[in-house]
């Protein structure tokens, strides 16, 4: 009597709950596109959401775009090289552009790598000052993100080195930041600012650095270059590994400074730690984790007290830092024999794979988002209610 039924009948009678074959293989396929798709759509989302939006002081939305890439083979083209005197009082000669080149003291690797470096092929005489390099960026900033990456940085008894940006015109009026900087075989970097009479650090724990102790014993809040004897006011690194041997042994990292209307920050990060937003080229600072050191826009306005700024590499020798802190810096002798052998250098050169500056685009995100947000929250329930279908069919 089954055997009368047509087929498609038959079917139904023996797997009452599902539907005819040749129906189900076209619903599977179906839903199954339609679940690949909304899985693809959904990860294009997340992709799009996790570009975050920053916030300015006055609450309105932006990102930060590339403004400036110094890197490579035309790195050294945007940049001056600095001869004068050190302001630093260093026992340093810097070199012009042709004699850093000369020397090679200045040069870029066939990768693109660029190399920064005291001269340690040279002995010299008592009291004669050692080559180096300090160069200063033709473009000026007025606000910005300043991102370095390096694979390593220069250290070693008696050695000076700084990653740094400062004001045109009247020191210390304009203002200088000082991202990245140590002496001798230090392992902690140090920030310091330097600036007119109104701007003060602020101690509290919206950063993770330490503040530096003046001479008074206390932490020196008080960042007015103009103050006789004033080294600045300054936030030490916490971690071990920002500067020196520690810094280079893991390969190097990466340090940031954001300056814009909500102050002026820096952050830094182990090699193994690189954000990916940063390797990615779209930082996103609100995403980084407090800080190692913050300047508040309460207590110093980051817009009128840091004006014109170049970017700043140097490595000096000696000098008012690394020349007296040598004697209790448990290096050997004195910082002016220390100069004399060349061998004593070969740690004191940078080596940087890129810097880049980063400025502020306004966001209209209102309508976008909203428009966006509407269309794509639905993306993932469908793409589960595929998938339900998928495994009843
Ligand atoms: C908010 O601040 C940014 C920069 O700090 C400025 O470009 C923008 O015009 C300001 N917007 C409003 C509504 O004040
Ligand atoms: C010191 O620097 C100047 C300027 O670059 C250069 O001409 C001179 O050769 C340097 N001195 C020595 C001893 O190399
Ligand atoms: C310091 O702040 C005061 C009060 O706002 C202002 O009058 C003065 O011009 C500022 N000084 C400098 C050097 O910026
Ligand atoms: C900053 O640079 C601009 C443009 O070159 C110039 O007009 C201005 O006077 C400079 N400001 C200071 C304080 O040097
Ligand atoms: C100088 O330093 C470099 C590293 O920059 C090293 O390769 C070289 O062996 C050192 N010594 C001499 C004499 O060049």
């Amino acid at each position: 009597m089954l055997s009368m039924l047509p087929s498609g009948m038959l079917a139904c009678l023996q797997t009452p709950s599902k539907p005819p074959k040749v129906h189900s293989a076209f619903l599977r396929a179906a839903v199954l596109s339609l679940a690949v798709l909304a899985t693809l759509a959904d990860g294009k989302a997340l992709e799009k959401r996790s570009t975050l939006l920053e916030t300015s002081a006055n609450g309105t939305q932006f990102i930060w775009t590339i403004q400036d890439t110094y890197a490579g083979k035309t790195f050294f083209d945007t940049f001056d090289f600095f001869t004068g005197k050190d302001p630093t009082n260093g026992r340093v000669n810097y070199t012009d552009r042709d004699t850093a080149f000369a020397k090679n003291l200045a040069f870029v690797e066939p990768d693109g790598t660029v190399i920064m470096k005291g001269d340690n092929t040279t002995w010299l005489g008592p009291d004669v000052y050692r080559n180096s390099v300090r160069i200063s960026s033709r473009q000026q900033y007025n606000t910005g993100l300043f991102i370095l990456d390096l694979n390593k940085a220069p250290w070693g008894c008696g050695v000076w080195p700084a990653w740094w940006t400062l004001g045109s015109g009247q020191w210390p009026l304009t203002g200088e930041i000082d991202i990245f900087e140590g002496v001798h075989d230090n392992e902690h970097n140090q920030v310091t600012w330097h600036t007119g009479p109104n701007c003060t650090l602020t101690p509290n724990d919206q950063y993770t650095g330490s503040l530096v102790v003046g001479g008074s014993g206390q932490p020196n809040l008080i960042c007015d270059g103009n103050i006789p004897g004033n080294a600045g006011c300054g936030i030490t690194e916490w971690s071990r590994a920002s500067y020196g041997p520690s810094f280079d042994a893991q390969g190097g990292g990466v340090f940031a400074m954001k300056w814009d209307d909500t102050g002026i920050a820096v952050w830094s990060f182990y090699r193994a730690a690189v954000p990916k937003d940063i390797q990615n080229g779209q930082p996103a600072p609100s995403t980084w984790g407090r800080p190692v050191a913050v300047l508040l826009p309460t207590a110093c306005d980051p817009i009128a007290n840091f004006i014109n700024h170049s970017i700043i590499f140097d490595i000096t020798f000696c000098g008012d830092w690394a020349g007296n802190s040598y004697a209790t810096s448990g290096c050997p002798g004195t910082c002016p024999d220390r100069l004399i052998d060349p061998s004593n250098f070969d740690e004191a050169w940078w080596s940087i794979n890129w810097m880049k500056v980063y400025k502020r685009q306004p966001i209209l995100t209102q309508t976008d988002d909203a428009r966006y947000n509407h269309v794509t929250k639905m993306v993932p329930y469908v793409a589960i209610f595929s998938m339900a279908a998928l495994i009843w069919l």
